[in-house]
């Protein structure tokens, strides 16, 4: 891919190719089959050669790191063809040092993970599966405003690219779309009792899937089946890396950001005001949501009196 786009405008021998990247013509006729397979437009035979026919709408870091230059995020971009789950090479790396604002984007996931134990459906190129590293000077408890801010970089850059569409944030990680899911946040962290080591942002997007397995059918919806129409992944990506490094650094460079961030968290949701919910894993507790704490915690009004939602998966009713 990186040899083709180089090229963009001329035929490029399976010779060339074949030597510039130390394998065999049969090999390269194999890995441009594969591509194609991908989705990637490539014309040309063994005969005549290859050429791309169009850019293709892969998350490559030739193609994301121009969109996103001047970003936290343009200087390590990892892609890989296919993976077990994003979020957990992004741990791996963190563990051994990689540097703050690595990107691991992946075209599929063979073991997507979701919270709790639930998995991520991420088939091939039709989502935006991506997890970043983030080295904040944080304490813990006060990391659960990244995940509220990291769904607010997901809303604006769905916005950017088609005002039309009706984002909802639904606490604390899930983005909708008329009451269905389009995307989901795993935020992981290393922590010390006081001090965050690193934490890991995986964001998954529902972007140009035609439809979904019948168990996810009734909860699930993309962007295209949302609009009718094909997203480029490579731009809404491009648009999400940047609004999260503008959020992240506000986060850490001014003081009320904080404020704003909940603020904006609750006028871009309709459940953490007035909705009537029930709290899955917390012992059934039902009631009515009365915005968020300071911390970013939801609080919700229950026949016992205002409770302070820390974890569990929030039922709307
Ligand atoms: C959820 O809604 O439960 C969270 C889903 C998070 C999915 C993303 S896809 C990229 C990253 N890698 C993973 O394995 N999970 C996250």
């Amino acid at each position: 891919m990186r040899l083709l786009t180089s090229y963009a405008t001329v035929m490029v021998s399976g010779t060339k190719i074949a030597a510039e990247i130390g394998i065999s013509r049969s090999e390269v006729w194999r890995l441009v089959q594969q591509l194609r397979e991908l989705g990637v437009e490539i014309a040309g035979r063994p005969a005549t050669g290859y050429q791309l026919r169009a850019m293709p709408d892969l998350l490559l870091p030739e193609i994301l790191a121009p969109l996103v230059q001047g970003t936290i995020f343009s200087k390590h971009i990892h892609h890989y063809y296919k993976i077990g789950s994003t979020n957990t090479a992004a741990m791996e790396a963190a563990g051994a040092g990689a540097a703050e604002g690595s990107v691991f984007v992946a075209e599929e996931q063979t073991a997507g993970r979701g919270r709790g134990a639930n998995l991520w459906h991420s088939v091939r190129s039709a989502g935006i599966y991506c997890s970043v590293l983030l080295r904040p000077a944080l304490a813990p408890s006060d990391v659960l405003v990244l995940t509220l801010v990291s769904g607010l970089a997901v809303h604006s850059a769905v916005q950017e690219i088609d005002p039309r569409v009706k984002v909802d944030l639904k606490w604390p990680n899930d983005v909708l779309i008329a009451g269905k899911k389009v995307c989901g946040i795993l935020t992981e962290m290393h922590a010390e009792v006081t001090r965050v080591k690193h934490l890991v942002v995986g964001i998954g997007i529902n972007v140009n899937q035609a439809s979904f397995p019948p168990e996810l059918a009734s909860i699930a919806t993309s962007l295209r089946m949302a609009t009718g129409t094909e997203w480029s992944r490579v731009e809404l990506c491009g648009a999400l890396l940047k609004s999260l490094d503008r959020e992240y650094r506000n986060l850490l460079e001014d003081p009320e950001a904080r404020e704003s961030v909940l603020q904006r968290f609750q006028q871009r949701s309709s459940s953490v005001q007035g909705r009537q919910v029930r709290i899955e894993d917390d012992a059934g507790l039902e009631g009515v949501t009365e915005g968020l704490d300071a911390r970013g915690f939801l609080q919700v009004r229950t026949a016992q009196g205002l409770r302070t939602i820390l974890s569990g998966t929030v039922v709307l009713r």
